[in-house]
């Protein structure tokens, strides 16, 4: 293990998204969006995964999307305590909601723009550097109902205005910028994913790679257009990463490992390298998927982003014969259970040197920049009758990414920067709770939605803090 040495400029922060932190979802103008419809509670499941079709909200239902932690109006605060902890990069996403509130308008909400350009001004104001999303989880309602959201390759056209605004608009404010978070997504949770809800007897991969061409040539667009408004914007696309490790060294197991980080890799394959990878064409055939598509698609797609990012929480694992062993308890990507590393209070395995196997494995594949823009451990927090939070667990669980992030360094990778997730507690996109936290910045509300939203320093925070004013050397 290599003492921690990070490059001079390596950006260092912390990551959310609009809908998990926001709140304020009648506000501003803004437009109901797939999220504000997944409730709290036994249902999620099937709404996230378009199993069940919401397209009204439920009195009888909580929706933790709509208040969040109310940072649309408290980010002044939070970009201050941002700064406190030496910050140079905050990543946040924009509501597509905000700026077309429903997705197909000519003209944008000026409300929304107003709001961007100032929490992005705050920033710069601190000398942060804002990382954007242009659609975290979030597709306007009105785009779902009335078009089948990414099905329709109307989305193209609705998403590239929507982008073209965004790179006008805060043109100077935003130098770094993502298209879809966690494309890859798409596939395993397709309503929070992408927005779609499956009709009875449908094939379901016919859908989901039909809409996931269509974000990938969304994506190629919305490249071309961010270099042609600014040369120096750089653009990256955004992968649920963590490599799958076969379940033992039989053959058959390793081809199932390799066939399912194909499974998500494939998008990364587009929006790095240009052009569909040999390998759906078979893939294709077997799932009797057909895609239908544009003389100028290939031309677009060749228009690759500038880095490569992705979230990294945990490896995964995969055998021929999934059933055979225990499934994880963990999240959207199945995955079995690894009985070589520990897990989160939520079944989340914890693989520090998955990561640096994860940025290896990329870096060899794609020779771009990677750029780790989630990462954490969502665990139970207490106060304790000092009032404090003393979340060693935390800080350890950073440590040991941080180690192995500093490691796939020294192998030779390059690195623009490392967000943590959820830089200050907020809705979990799984579960909907509050519970879950990932922050080094407590905020006061429960899963029910009650708390004053006060917010309070963790241990971690001054622990991160030291470790950005080291560059990474004080761990
Ligand atoms: C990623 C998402 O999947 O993981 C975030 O991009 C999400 O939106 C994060 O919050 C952690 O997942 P969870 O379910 O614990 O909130």
């Amino acid at each position: 293990m290599s003492a921690a040495t990070f490059p001079d400029g390596f950006l260092w922060g912390g990551a959310l998204a609009a809908n998990q932190a926001e709140g304020a979802a009648f506000e501003g103008g803004k437009g109901l969006t797939t999220v504000d419809m997944i409730p709290h509670g036994p249902q999620r499941l099937a709404v996230k995964i378009g199993q069940q079709k919401r397209v009204a909200l439920q009195a009888d239902e909580f929706y933790p999307s709509h208040q969040a932690i109310d940072f649309y109006h408290r980010y002044k605060e939070d970009i201050a305590l941002m700064a406190e902890m030496g910050f140079t990069v905050f990543r946040t996403s924009i509501a597509w909601s905000r700026i077309y509130p429903n997705g197909d308008e000519l003209t944008p909400n000026a409300e929304g723009i107003a709001f961007y350009r100032e929490l992005f001004s705050e920033c710069k104001k601190h000398n942060i550097e804002p990382l954007v999303t242009l659609c975290h989880f979030d597709v306007p309602m009105h785009l779902v109902t009335e078009y089948g959201s990414w099905r329709n390759r109307k989305m193209v056209e609705f998403f590239a205005r929507y982008a073209r605004t965004c790179f006008e608009a805060f043109d100077g404010l935003v130098k770094y910028w993502l298209t879809f978070n966690e494309i890859n997504i798409l596939l395993h949770s397709p309503f929070s994913g992408a927005g779609l809800v499956f009709e009875e007897g449908e094939n379901q991969q016919q859908v989901k790679y039909q809409a996931a061409h269509h974000e990938l040539v969304a994506s190629a667009l919305a490249t071309k257009i961010a270099h042609e408004v600014n040369p120096h914007n750089q653009v990256g696309c955004m992968l649920a990463g963590g490599n799958f490790y076969p379940w033992s060294c039989k053959p058959e197991d390793v081809w199932a490992a390799l066939e399912k980080d194909r499974e998500n890799l494939f998008f990364i394959d587009v929006q790095a390298r240009g052009a569909y990878p040999g390998y759906t064409r078979r893939l294709f055939k077997e799932q009797g998927v057909t895609l239908v598509t544009a003389p100028e698609d290939n031309e677009i797609l060749q228009h690759t982003v500038d880095f490569v990012s992705f979230s990294y929480y945990a490896s995964r694992c995969a055998s021929a014969d999934m059933n055979e062993h225990n499934s994880s308890a963990a999240n959207i990507v199945k995955s079995l259970k690894n009985p070589h590393i520990q897990a989160s209070e939520w079944g989340w395995g914890i693989d520090p040197l998955g990561l640096r196997i994860t940025m290896n494995m990329m870096y060899d594949r794609y020779q771009k920049p990677l750029f780790l823009v989630e990462n954490g451990l969502g665990a139970k927090d207490e106060i304790n009758p000092q009032g404090e939070i003393n979340d060693d667990y935390r800080i350890s669980y950073l440590r040991e990414h941080i180690k192995a992030m500093a490691d796939a360094i020294e192998d030779g990778i390059p690195v623009i920067g490392y967000t943590s997730w959820g830089c200050i507690d907020l809705v979990s996109a799984s579960t909907g709770e509050m519970s879950k936290r990932y922050g080094f910045v407590w905020v006061d509300r429960d899963d029910q939605g009650q708390g004053t939203l006060n917010r309070m320093r963790k241990k971690s925070f001054y622990w991160y803090q030291k470790v950005i004013a080291s560059n990474g050397a004080d761990l």
